[in-house]
């Protein structure tokens, strides 16, 4: 699935909503495109402001703002002349939801999905990461009927345990790929200055992402890398800024890179400008190929 020799592009939720934002990342040299993850109907998504930004940590409580799956289910296809792999993101209200939304992109021209159990802004709804038997429950049945290669987009886990048994079902169901990590589900920031919260859905607590992930995000890359004996192909997301951040995740053990806060900050050129710095990286350090040091860190 990642063969690229550099497998860096977008996280979804960022610069994928509209059909301009997936050409843009069609013409950029992201290689593949994520789009935004879609509900079975069109979304508003939460009261603004509902994102903010600095240059530590991006917070967001957007609330899936979408325009619905047969919207994207039917301008996949115009997409198809970047020849990059397509990849659909779902998130259902419940099981049901989940599968119905799996079969209208199952039928459409995605060449995978990426199931979304880990959206943390949804007032009164758990996210379903934190509910193994129910993630289960809807992976297996995913997985009986899919056309399409399958990922799955996870929170930080708190224990190693969880972990384990994630992984263990995870190889008996064949699932293709894990994306770690969305973002770190409860943070909150508070303006000093005005004594008030920077968001506003949610009591102003919401996904915490951007450079100060990369520690949590790291940890979760390197037990499933270790748990899995590298046989589940990691994608690794979590304040990736430059070539040494996607070095250090390549050692973890991923072979992918989704960039978000940083495309957020910067737009699209920002996939050209890390396969730059990445390249000059590689040939300093005298590394034929990211793919070799792939959970190659050392142990003390
Ligand atoms: C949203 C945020 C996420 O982190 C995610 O995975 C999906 C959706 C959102 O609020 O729109």
């Amino acid at each position: 699935m990642f063969n690229q020799d550099f497998p860096i592009f977008n996280a979804s939720g960022v610069w994928c909503t509209t059909k301009k934002d997936l050409e843009e990342l069609g013409k950029s040299e992201a290689e593949a495109i994520v789009f935004k993850t879609m509900t079975l109907l069109p979304r508003q998504g939460n009261p603004e402001p509902r994102f903010f930004l600095t240059d530590d940590f991006s917070l967001n409580s957007m609330g899936l703002p979408n325009l619905g799956v047969d919207y994207y289910c039917q301008i996949v296809s115009d997409l198809k002349k970047y020849k990059k792999p397509l990849i659909a993101s779902i998130a259902g209200f419940s099981e049901k939801e989940f599968l119905i939304l799996f079969d209208k992109v199952n039928k459409a021209s995605f060449d995978a999905v990426e199931i979304n159990l880990s959206c943390p802004n949804l007032e009164g709804k758990g996210l379903f990461a934190y509910d193994l038997k129910t993630s289960f429950s809807i992976l297996k049945k995913i997985m009986k009927k899919t056309k399409k290669k399958v990922g799955v987009k996870l929170p930080p886990y708190f224990e190693r345990e969880t972990i384990k048994k994630v992984v263990e079902e995870f190889l008996k169901l064949k699932i293709d790929f894990v994306t770690l990590v969305n973002s770190y589900p409860l943070g909150c920031f508070i303006d000093v200055k005005k004594e008030e919260m920077v968001i506003k859905p949610n009591l102003g607590i919401g996904g915490l992402g951007g450079k100060i992930l990369q520690p949590v995000a790291l940890a979760q890359v390197v037990l499933f890398y270790q748990y899995s004996k590298g046989r589940l192909p990691i994608v690794s997301v979590g304040g990736i800024e430059n070539a040494f951040d996607i070095y250090r995740y390549t050692l973890a053990g991923a072979s992918a890179f989704a960039i978000g806060t940083e495309l957020w900050r910067q737009g699209p050129k920002i996939f050209s400008d890390l396969k730059k710095d990445l390249k000059n990286f590689l040939k300093k350090k005298k590394v034929k190929s990211l793919k070799e040091k792939i959970g190659q860190v050392k142990f003390l």
